[in-house]
């Protein structure tokens, strides 16, 4: 199966910041003006929609469900490889309330044919989706974060059931939870990472992966605007408007960005990455399989 480059979002019918489970959430400013907050987080929405398409993506737009306002950051919903989508389970019960809504989404996604199969984890291991597994597709494999939120033993889980290596990272800071927020694999080759979020042992697995000239370092602001959490397709880059800093830099090495107020989302800890889950992303072998 070939799709095009396609994209699952979540619509933000449900969405709200009611609880905190990250440092970034914050209850109390969405209190002030839930409605405006509401409006605004409708129009972010529909501009990243506009972007990812202007970016060259086909975009699903999928329902949420009343109580699950974190539904619209489908990057944790599951890791999809090769028509193969294997569902999340969440640290925190806040969140868990989305697993059934989600495999009922996967199951509509199969019957299209948008995927072909859905695998259940077993209970016991925590594992938040594409947000903490994430594939690099000019290095064959998957970089895992763990800790905060999925556990150690979720990357191997990954490994078995995918087929390919997993590279764990272990993430040292409750600021950088999801291994998205603080690094972000790029087509050409480089990797854009937030040093602080690792432990020295995580730091050492990448740098021995990724040489120098390949490694683009985020500062704390550029974490701060989330800007790390980016969408990329060929030269393309969506994220949320980011900083003087990273716009030359990723000009420089040929980047085009196309940056998005996504504020109403960074209140509850998330950006443009998080708002997305790719459905066709195909490894190599894969790729073969299916011209042969
Ligand atoms: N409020 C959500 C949480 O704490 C935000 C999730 C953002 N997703 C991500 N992949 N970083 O779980």
């Amino acid at each position: 199966m070939t799709l095009r480059p396609t994209i699952l979002l979540v619509a933000p019918t449900f969405y709200d910041v009611s609880y905190s489970i990250n440092p970034w959430m914050d209850p109390a400013t969405w209190a002030r003006d839930p409605r405006g907050m509401h409006r605004h987080a409708r129009a972010s929405f529909e501009a990243l929609r506009q972007a990812l398409e202007a970016a060259g993506f086909a975009v699903e737009v999928s329902e949420g469900a009343p109580g699950q306002p974190d539904m619209v950051f489908p990057a944790n919903a599951a890791v999809v490889l090769d028509g193969k989508a294997v569902l999340a389970r969440f640290r925190y019960p806040q969140r868990r309330g989305e697993e059934a809504p989600f495999a009922a989404i996967f199951e509509g996604l199969r019957a299209r044919g948008l995927i072909d199969s859905v695998i259940t984890l077993p209970e016991g291991c925590y594992q938040e989706g594409a947000g903490d597994c994430i594939w690099d597709a000019q290095r064959g494999h998957f970089w895992a974060g763990f800790g905060p939120r999925s556990s150690r033993e979720a990357a191997d889980a990954m490994s078995q059931h995918f087929g390919h290596d997993v590279v764990a990272l272990e993430l040292a800071t409750e600021q950088s939870y999801h291994l998205d927020v603080c690094f972000c694999p790029l087509a050409g080759g480089e990797v854009l990472y937030y040093p602080p979020a690792f432990t020295e042992a995580a730091l050492g697995a990448l740098r021995a992966r990724v040489p120098a000239p390949l490694r683009i370092e985020a500062a704390e602001d550029d974490l701060r605007h989330f800007s790390v959490n980016a969408v990329n397709l060929d030269d393309q880059v969506v994220m949320t408007r980011t900083t003087p800093h990273l716009r030359a830099e990723l000009g420089r090495r040929g980047y085009r960005l196309h940056e998005v107020d996504l504020s109403p989302y960074m209140l509850s800890g998330g950006g443009a990455y998080c708002m997305t889950l790719r459905l066709d992303r195909a490894s190599a072998a894969a790729r073969r399989a299916d011209a042969a």
